[in-house]
Order: structure tokens, then sequence, then C-alpha cells
């Protein structure tokens, strides 16, 4: 018989920037999922990547000196390694800058302009760059992008069009009769309402302003619009429309996890695109809450981001995917702190299941020189409450990640966790060995160990390297069968005669200021505020990091146009004792002309890179506002050319 199969997918990101712990949150909660069907026996495919076309990657790489190649492998290298430390088990990581990406989907846009679907037409309208989406002015009030405030910019270019309001009331009705396809229910009102019922426009698909993107196959001078060539990638990663054999294995996706600000291109584009494509449509789109800062929204620019490097490091990936994973309800938006972060360490981790573990460990080891007899037949009351709970565990948690609610699934867990640990306190261990009752005494030890088993085997799809050092302690790395999620159904696999170790410090305590049971790890910082101070200054580099930029005076010679290029100047620039080629992404704001003889600040030690086959030697520091103005920074007074700047 085949297996079900089970396609999740996450969105792919932008490699503008790395990403940040509100990535992070996405990427966990589909891996969670992704495990949990594995676990449950589902033909699983986990797809995941990064979106990296279009003018805000291309510009991020002009201000970075680089060519937009270069630039996004880079942070795509470190995303990759990103997934690697945070155990993300996907099946596939799709670039939208492979060769396989793009020629599908250069084949879905002939197909859709061939059988009329997309159109040629001139655009005249408002576009936001950082969310790469046309508006209209009756949706950008005051010139201001609808979902991220940033102000748009008029364009006005010939373009190719796709015809929405041709399927529009299809899309209606297939919303409608299908309950479950926009998740959770807000989102689905929200779609309706701004969207569908005030009519659908007709949506730009091509630009000619910028050139990183896909060519339309049959016009170059025209890119496909980067929500076109980044929607596709989930069906292009299974090789469609080549590999029709895998994309009939796994299409159409049970559920595409995104976050709230993209549901408009998930549940409007996208299944247009589909239908028009005659693919069936995703069974769910799931747009989850944000993870906030207390100030708000996290951004580079505001320099609160919260690197998920940094996180892992402190505290290690298991407790990190657990704290994204119980501490907000999935769906809703939800505040990070590094005091909530903390809590959840000590409570859940180091004092419940940490504890647990512990505890039983060391009586083990105490009662019964390590090894764990069998139990006798009698169950007392107690024996019967743990013994229900702990059966009816998974089927609980099923339900609750068939709906994607990894918190709750989590809390009923943890109610397995508590009761054990109540279990002890009840059973009295300690006294059973004093009076001599062996017998009673073997039962409850086998009854702590099968009930931890039960526990590690529910924690896998959560915490992926917590059950094999619970296994490892607990004499059970090398049996399998007892590994599987449906012997968590069964009571009594745990093997009788089984030698446990002595117990270890799973997850160490993060000591409060004077009320620590436990010695911290030597790598957590020893208090609250100390851990809370680590965190916020992540952001931060020492003065030795800052010493590694070679930062120089620099005279402008000359500067031209690059041809082709409209925001790049070639410039040659002097140092005193040397002359460099620089390639600046300047030429939006300064003419050639107005800069020669202007004494600007230059990056002199970062490597070359060739800009439009233009070898760059160089960078020079400019200031942004929040509006795009750039101005070049420069020296309050007349100073040699390669004078130092430190
Ligand atoms: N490239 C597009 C997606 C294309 S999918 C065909 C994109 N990329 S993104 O990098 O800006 O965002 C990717 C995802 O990260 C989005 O789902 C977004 O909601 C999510 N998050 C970004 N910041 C977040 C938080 N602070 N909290 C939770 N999710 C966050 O959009």
């Amino acid at each position: 018989m085949t297996r079900k199969s089970f396609y999740i997918t996450t969105p792919i990101y932008y490699p503008s920037d790395k990403l940040h712990i509100g990535h992070c949150y996405t990427t966990v909660a589909a891996d969670a999922m992704a495990r949990f069907k594995r676990l449950k026996d589902y033909d699983v495919w986990f797809l995941t990547g990064t979106d990296e076309h279009g003018q805000k990657i291309e510009r991020r790489a002009a201000e970075a000196g680089k060519s937009p190649q270069v630039f996004v492998d880079e942070i795509v290298d470190w995303i990759k390694e990103l997934w690697d430390i945070l155990d993300i088990s996907c099946s596939d990581f799709i670039r939208t800058t492979e060769t396989r990406h793009k020629k599908s989907v250069q084949a879905i846009f002939n197909q859709l302009y061939e059988q009329g679907d997309i159109y040629k037409d001139k655009y005249e309208g408002l576009y936001c760059t950082p969310c790469e989406a046309f508006w209209t002015v009756r949706q950008a009030k005051d010139g201001c992008c609808p979902d991220c405030g940033s102000q748009v910019e008029m364009v006005s270019e010939e373009s190719y069009f796709f015809r929405m309001s041709k399927y529009a009331q299809r899309l209606y009705e297939h919303i409608q009769e299908n309950e479950d396809f926009i998740q959770p229910p807000s989102r689905k009102n929200e779609m309706i309402n701004n969207f569908l019922k005030p009519g659908l426009e007709e949506l730009c698909v091509s630009r000619t302003s910028f050139d990183w993107g896909v060519e339309v196959p049959f016009d170059k001078e025209h890119v496909i619009y980067v929500w076109l060539d980044a929607l596709s990638n989930y069906i292009t990663a299974l090789g469609y429309p080549e590999d029709m054999e895998k994309v009939n294995r796994y299409w159409p996706a049970d559920v595409h996890l995104i976050g709230k600000e993209i549901v408009r291109f998930h549940t409007i584009y996208w299944p247009i695109f589909l239908m028009a494509l005659g693919l069936p449509l995703p069974k769910q789109i799931f747009g989850h809450g944000w993870l906030l800062l207390k100030e708000g929204k996290m951004s580079k620019s505001k320099g609160n981001v919260i690197d998920p490097t940094v996180l892992v490091d402190l505290y290690g990936s298991d407790a990190i995917r657990y704290y994204l994973l119980r501490e907000i309800p999935f769906g809703s938006d939800g505040v990070f702190t590094p005091e909530a972060l903390i809590q959840r360490i000590n409570f859940d981790l180091a004092n419940d299941l940490g504890n647990l573990i512990h505890r039983t460990l060391n009586m083990v080891s105490k009662f019964s020189q390590g090894i764990i007899e069998g139990p006798s037949l009698e169950e007392g009351d107690y024996d019967r409450e743990l013994k229900i709970l702990a059966l009816e565990t998974s089927g609980e948690m099923e339900k609750l990640m068939d709906n994607l609610q990894f918190s709750n699934a989590l809390a009923v867990l943890w109610k397995l966790v508590g009761r054990a640990n109540k279990y002890i306190d009840e059973t009295e261990p300690w006294a059973l060995n004093r009076e001599g009752k062996r017998e009673r005494l073997n039962t409850v030890l086998y009854n702590y160990l099968e009930t931890i088993r039960i526990i590690s085997v529910l924690l896998q799809p959560f915490m992926p390297k917590t059950p094999h050092k619970i296994w490892e302690l607990i004499g059970m790395s090398n049996e399998p069968e007892l590994q599987t999620w449906d012997s968590s159904r069964t009571w009594g696999c745990f093997k009788k005669g089984t030698r446990v170790k002595k117990s270890e410090v799973l997850f160490p305590r993060i000591e409060l200021d004077n009320e620590g049971e436990q010695k911290p790890d030597k790598k957590a910082p020893a208090s609250t505020a100390q851990a809370q101070d680590k965190i916020e200054r992540m952001g931060q580099i020492k003065i030795n990091d800052f010493a590694r930029v070679d930062l120089k005076v620099a005279e402008i010679l000359t500067a031209e146009k690059v041809e082709g290029a409209d925001k790049l100047l070639k410039l040659k620039v002097s140092l005193g004792k040397e002359e460099r080629q620089v390639v600046a992404g300047i030429a939006r704001h300064y003419n050639p002309e107005e800069i020669v003889g202007k004494k600007v600040l230059l990056v002199a030690n970062l490597a070359p890179v060739k800009i439009r086959g233009i070898e760059s030697q160089g960078m020079l520091l400019a200031a942004v506002d929040s509006q795009g103005k750039l101005v070049l920074s420069s020296v309050d007074g007349d100073i040699a050319p390669g004078s130092q700047v430190s």
C-alpha cells in the first residue's frame, strides 16, 4: 500500500539580510509538523528556500557594493547553516536563482501567455519595493504601503498583466465552500472583505525598470514579477512541468505556512495562478501571527532584531524550539522577551522535565543499583491514573497537531510531565525503600521509566535532540521499536532488566539571583539580568571588530554612468598614493558632474567584487533615510585624500 503523502511548505525567505528569530518561528513550526507526520508514517515532503530576485535585493546588493548573485550566495549559505543548527529537516531547499526554478517559471509564464491569461499593456500606479507589491491610490492612503508603511513609488512602465478578474468568482466560491482553505478564519474574512468583494484588479506580472529577475522568455526587456516567480516555487521545486510524477505524488500541498502579511499573495494570487494552470489548489493556507518585541515589530533598520544563532549558542536549539512552539498560540501575535524565554527554560525544561528524569535516575541508582526490574501485576489508583493519562496523551496531541496547535499540544504533553512528577511524590519510593517494600518499589520505578519513555517519544517533533539524550540515559538508544510514535499508545514496552545511567543535567537552570538550586552551566549567563543584557547587546560589536574596517578619505576624480544600469556610477577615486575604481549605487541621487572633487569616506579593505562586469575596489559610505533619500558621507573640513578615518 502506498503511504499517504503530506506536503508542507514555509515561505521562501528574502536573503536581503540575515534572518531573525521571527523567521525561525515559521520554519521551526513547519519542521515540527513535518517530523510529526513522518512519525505518523506519512510520506512527507517539506520544502523551504529563498526568494532571491526583485528590486529590493538588487538595491541591497548595490548598497553593499556586491553583485546580486554574490550578495545572495553569502546570505543563503548563512541561512542553510542556521537551519542546520536548528535541526530543520527539510526535504528540499529551493533557490529562485537556480536554473531548475527559472526554467519552470518561464514555462509557466509561456503557458499563461499562450492561453491568453497574460497580455501586454501599460502599468501606471504605485509600487512598494520592501513588499514588492502593487497598490492602487485608494489602497495606499497618504502614499504609504498598507502592509509595511513605507513610502510607495509611482511607476509607469510597459508591463504584462494577468487577468485576475476572469478567475475571481471561482476563487470566491472556493473560499466560501472550503472552510479549511484559509486559516485562521479571521484571515479569510479579511481577504473576502478587503480584496474579493471590492473587485480584483488585473495584476501586473512583469517589470522593466530593473533586471534582477527571471526574464520573460519571449521579451527580454521584461523580468517576471517577483511574486509570480516566488509563489511558483511550491511547484517548481517538485519539478513542474517536467517531472509530473513527483508533482502528482505531492501536489496539492497539504499546508502552506506563512506569516499574516503575505496571506493576500497566497490566498488570492497563488490560487488564481494555479486555476489558470489547471492545477488543484492547496488544501490549506495558514497565516500565523508575528513574533514581536515589546517596542513593536523587529526590524533591521530599527536595530532591534534578535539573532537566533546567539540564542542557540546560549541555550541550545531544543530550548529555543520549545520556546517558539510553546509560548505563542500559533495564529496569534506574541511578544518575545528574554524573561519569558528564561522562565520557559527554568520552569518547563529544567524544573518539570529535567527534574523528572534527574529524580528518577537518582532513585533507580540508589534503590535498585541502576537496574529496572519488572512491575508487579497489582495496580493501585495512582498507577492507573498515570497509565490512563500517559496512554491518552498521544491521541490528544494528534488532534491538536492536526490543527497546527503546537502550543496546546505541548501543554498536553507537559500535563503528563506534571502528573509523573506528582506520581513520584504520591508513591514515595524513599519510604518504600526504607520499609523494604521491594515489589512495590520495583513497580513504581518501572512506571516512572515507562512514562519517561512515552514522554520522550512524544517530544520528538518539537525537540529533536532531547529524546536521543534521554534514550541514552535510560538505556533505550538501540531499541527503535520503543521509539515509534505508535508505541506511546501501549503501556509496558520498556524492557525489564534494562540498566539505566547515572543522571546528567539535561537543561541547566539559568540561575535567578539568590534563588538558584543548581549550578549554572558555564556557558549560560549567571542571572536573568545578565542573560537579558547579553540578548539585548547581541547586535553590538567590539572595538576590535570595528578596527578591522579600513576607512579612508577618498577624493572623487572622475564619475560616469554605467551603461544599462540606471542606479550605478563608475568612479575613479584618489587615496593619495593610489587610485581606486569604485562602482556605487548612487546614480539616482547624484549627477556625475556634481560629485567630482568631493571628499568622501571609503571602506578601503573590502574584497573587490564585479558589478555588471566592472570591478569595484571599495565602498563609499552614505546615509539613507526611511524614504530612501541618500547622501554621501564626507569630512568636515579639508584633509588630504588617503587620510585614515577612525
Ligand atoms: N519572500 C517572501 C515570501 C515569498 S513566499 C512565496 C517574504 N519573505 S520574508 O523573508 O520577508 O518573510 C518570510 C516569512 O517570515 C513571512 O511569512 C513573514 O511573515 C515571516 N516573518 C518575518 N518576520 C516575522 C516575525 N517577526 N514573526 C513571525 N514571522 C515573521 O515575505
